[in-house]
């Protein structure tokens, strides 16, 4: 029987994340892969999750092996305020859901919010799940173009939003703080211009903000939502970086019939979250535990990504631009001209060696073709090393075979 004949439209626009397919290609021996973007799960703190788990289920079994409720389970949202308090963030447990991670935040407020003929306002490059749900709906990505090493700049956040006919975007998604691809942090200033231009134009400002905690330079940036007077921004954070993915626990705070409406969303979709993983989240939070773990997290990361970023400025080729990235787990980094990253993935891989070309971060199709994502959050120091040296090699290659011939172009 053939189904995709039963598909909806929706269903239809559904596609294969570039990055799985990219990454299938890297399981081969011997490659080191500068492509991936977990966390190093030799970082996990097997002892302390299995104290706590074994711990919440003979104390508080009867409530956390049961349904929960959808918005959340209370000590987790009250934990959860507390957190966000020590951020700058002032909410009750009343204006939090908790959700599957953050990715079923963004989702729920795609199915919310967007369909066709509606719009998105995102940063370019930006955050490749974000990009995919905007897209699946059939709405439209009006993309912002980072300016600088601090991100966007508002007046050409301005200028773009004016150049295009129509309403304005629903909903602006930001992922202000040590962002994925680029690394990039918003600067104090812009946080506050942004905040404003949201409000004036009667956007939602979604904050992604799951890479703050993974801060190499001091304590995290104020979160936009932190100042946020006309309450037309919603934050969303996630256990995924600064604790462990596998508890796929997130959370949105913001604007209470946004929450609302979202928690009605998940009703559909999920029930509930685990409350198994949320009882083990508010005791991870409760117990002093995130703030005890933060410090060697951020240590390994930190040597991770100076070692990388040494590592790449001795060895990309002359002209290129990296960024050094504050926090987070990614640097990005701009090629010379000629040089085509989607091109020479497969050339890459053959050296063993991978990257995340850059196309796949930009919603405009053709773009950021001479860019990568290079991460350094689950490779050890050494092979980021001898990784950074073969990439160089590679491109260096390409360079001069791209200049010996150059009506070729560079050889795939
Ligand atoms: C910017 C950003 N937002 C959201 C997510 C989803 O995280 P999770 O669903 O694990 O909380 C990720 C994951 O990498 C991310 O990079």
């Amino acid at each position: 029987m053939e189904f995709e004949r039963l598909y909806s439209p929706a269903a239809r626009r559904l596609k294969p994340s570039i990055i799985r397919a990219l990454l299938s290609l890297v399981r081969e021996g011997g490659v080191i892969s500068l492509a991936g973007g977990t966390p190093d799960s030799n970082l996990f703190d097997l002892e302390l999750y299995s104290e706590i788990a074994a711990r919440v289920a003979r104390e508080e079994g009867r409530s956390c092996l049961q349904y929960g409720e959808t918005q959340g389970y209370l000590p987790l949202r009250e934990q959860l305020c507390r957190y966000l308090e020590g951020r700058g963030l002032k909410v009750g447990p009343d204006r939090v859901l908790v959700t599957t991670g953050s990715q079923q935040a963004i989702d729920l407020l795609c199915r919310l919010f967007l369909g066709p003929g509606d719009s998105v306002a995102m940063e370019e490059p930006g955050y490749l799940g974000a990009i995919n749900g905007f897209r699946n709906l059939g709405s439209a990505i009006v993309p912002l173009p980072l300016a600088d090493e601090e991100g966007l700049h508002p007046a050409a956040v301005e200028a773009a939003l004016d150049s295009r006919p129509g309403p304005a975007p629903k909903l602006l998604y930001l992922t202000p703080t040590f962002q994925n691809p680029t690394g990039r942090c918003l600067g104090p200033e812009r946080r506050r211009a942004l905040a404003r231009l949201a409000a004036r134009r009667g956007m939602l400002l979604v904050e992604d903000d799951p890479y703050a905690e993974i801060s190499f330079d001091g304590p995290p940036p104020r979160p936009i939502s932190a100042d946020d007077p006309e309450g037309c921004c919603l934050y969303l954070g996630s256990f995924s970086k600064m604790s462990v993915p596998g508890l796929r626990l997130g959370w949105a705070a913001g604007p209470p019939e946004v929450i609302r409406a979202m928690t009605l969303a998940k009703e559909s979709a999920d029930i509930c979250t685990s409350v198994l993983s949320q009882a083990v989240g508010a005791e991870f939070l409760r117990g002093g535990h995130l703030a005890a773990s933060l410090p060697r997290l951020v240590s390994a990361y930190r040597s991770r990504r100076d070692t990388l970023h040494k590592a790449l400025l001795r060895n990309l080729p002359r002209g290129s631009r990296l960024g050094r990235a504050g926090g987070g787990f990614f640097l990005w980094a701009e090629l010379p001209a000629g040089l085509d990253t989607m091109d020479l993935f497969q050339s890459a891989v053959e050296a063993k060696v991978a990257y995340v070309p850059g196309a796949p971060f930009y919603p405009i199709e053709g773009s950021g073709r001479g860019a990568m994502r290079l991460s350094f959050c689950a490779v050890e120091e050494a092979r980021l090393e001898e990784g950074a040296r073969r990439l160089g090699e590679l491109l260096e290659r390409a360079l001069t075979a791209g200049s010996r011939n150059p009506s070729s172009g560079v050889p795939a």
